[in-house]
């Protein structure tokens, strides 16, 4: 079977290199001409542990190639799987899926007799069916459509793609099961579970699935807050509640709450499109969800303000981490540029370091000051705000810090640090819900 990928974002990218590298002959279609170069030469233009050494070596082996030219896709590829992005749109909380409409339009007129295109983006639930009767009107004889949502992690997309916890195939015939078991003999040779279902839930899966997460860390960020305000502590309390293993310990790590690419949009466009389908009032919760999310940027905002004696304005801090999460450079919607950015903005000197995202945060947010280094950032700060949980932080020597800055004073925005060995180094030290 021959693989055609259309759209080589973090999803698309790691799809290709992680087919290739399960045997197919991939092609990757991807319309932006430097994205486009850079991974036909290799080079994965973003942060992704273990991604470029898969792509370099399937690019260097023949078996991965890149276009533009949705006319080679279709006379190329057996299976089509569609990788584009769906961002939040500007006019609203929906999710803007042009460029899936965009991928099956370019396609559809040269796709070869029986292809199978498999949706692997993250679309509103509706969205299977409509495209499947775009394509059985535009698509090749026989050309039909199945929807296998993908669930990758960014920080662990290589590992997440070559074993995933699951598959899921929404399909319409008995064929495009056939084929998506016989393309996926790999993994699930391995004994990954396979869901077979219908588009519409297919399609729900993966909302759900992040909407669930979501829920999860605001369920313990509002925990925190009542911890705090009754002296309890909050990690001490996951750990707790995390035993029973109905519950599980996962995701409930409390801090500055979601951001990313996915959560937060997703969430969105769920409740949105549940308002589509008349059904809005029982997704409600889901605004909740977000404000609780919102809310931990606010609350870090308010707590410096108060331990830097009611405002800001004209004191250094540093921020450690501009990534939304550890191991990835993405920048998007993250708590912790967004957090430095308030503090900019209310006049405060902000230093921000991040072991990968200085560059996708200065391009994001230019007017911040990026430093090379943890201890660069710290120089003289009033005080250090620590909102990516990068390995790196935890191992900074306290002595050689406590001697950088300006005053000792530190908030934990991910509850990651030793807040007792902090305090013994002679720190005022907060943490999110914590003692
Ligand atoms: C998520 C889903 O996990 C993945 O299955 C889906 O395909 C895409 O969206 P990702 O956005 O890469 O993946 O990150 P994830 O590891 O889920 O973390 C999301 C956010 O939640 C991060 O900002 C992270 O810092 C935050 N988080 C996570 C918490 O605040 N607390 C936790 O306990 C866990």
């Amino acid at each position: 079977m021959n693989v055609t990928v259309i759209g080589c974002g973090y999803l698309g990218a790691t799809h290709a290199a992680s087919m290739a590298e399960l045997g197919y002959d991939v092609l990757g279609v991807e319309i932006d001409t430097p994205k486009r170069e850079s991974l036909a030469a290799g080079k994965v233009p973003f942060y992704e542990p273990g991604l470029e050494d898969l792509l370099a070596k399937h690019v260097a082996s023949g078996k991965l190639r890149f276009t533009d030219s949705f006319e080679e896709a279709g006379a190329f590829g057996d299976i089509h799987f569609v990788c584009v992005g769906t961002p939040q749109r500007n006019d609203g909380l929906g999710a803007d899926v042009r460029y899936v409409d965009a991928a099956v339009d370019g396609l559809a007129p040269y796709l070869a007799d029986g292809a199978l295109v498999v949706g692997k983006s993250t679309v509103p639930v509706g969205t299977a069916a409509r495209l499947s009767e775009k394509l059985s009107q535009k698509g090749g004889e026989g050309a039909e459509l199945a929807w296998n949502p993908e669930f990758l992690r960014e920080g662990f997309a290589v590992q997440d793609t070559l074993q995933p916890d699951r598959l899921v195939f929404g399909v319409a015939s008995e064929r495009a099961e056939k084929i998506l078991r016989e393309f996926y003999a790999p993994i699930v040779a391995t004994g990954t579970p396979v869901v077979v279902t219908d588009f519409a839930t297919a399609e729900l899966v993966k909302v759900s699935a992040n909407a669930f997460l979501a829920t999860k860390i605001s369920f313990i960020n509002a925990v925190a807050e009542v911890c705090e305000a009754a002296g309890g502590d909050v990690v001490d309390l996951a750990d707790a509640i995390g035993h029973d293993d109905r519950i599980g310990r996962k995701f409930l790590n409390a801090g500055v709450g979601f951001g990313g690419g996915c959560l937060p949009k997703d969430i969105r466009a769920f409740l949105s499109r549940a308002g589509e389908l008349g059904v809005e009032d029982t997704m409600s919760f889901l605004r909740q969800v977000d404000d609780i999310n919102l809310r931990q940027r606010t609350r870090v905002v308010q707590i410096a303000t108060a331990m830097l004696g009611g405002s800001v304005a004209r004191s250094r801090i540093a921020v450690w981490g501009a990534a939304f999460k550890p191991h990835s450079d993405d920048v998007r919607d993250s708590p912790a540029l967004s957090i430095a950015g308030q503090l900019h903005l209310r006049g405060a000197l902000v230093s921000v370091y991040d072991p990968k995202a200085n560059d996708t945060a200065r391009a994001m947010f230019p007017t911040l000051d990026y430093a090379e280094s943890a201890l660069a950032a710290a120089r003289d700060c009033d005080l250090l705000l620590h909102l990516t949980e990068w390995p790196e932080f935890r191992e900074v020597d306290l002595d050689e810090l406590g001697e950088t800055v300006r005053r000792k004073q530190v908030i934990d925005g991910r509850n990651k640090l030793d807040l007792d060995t902090w305090r013994a180094a002679g720190w005022i030290a907060r943490g999110l819900g914590r003692r």
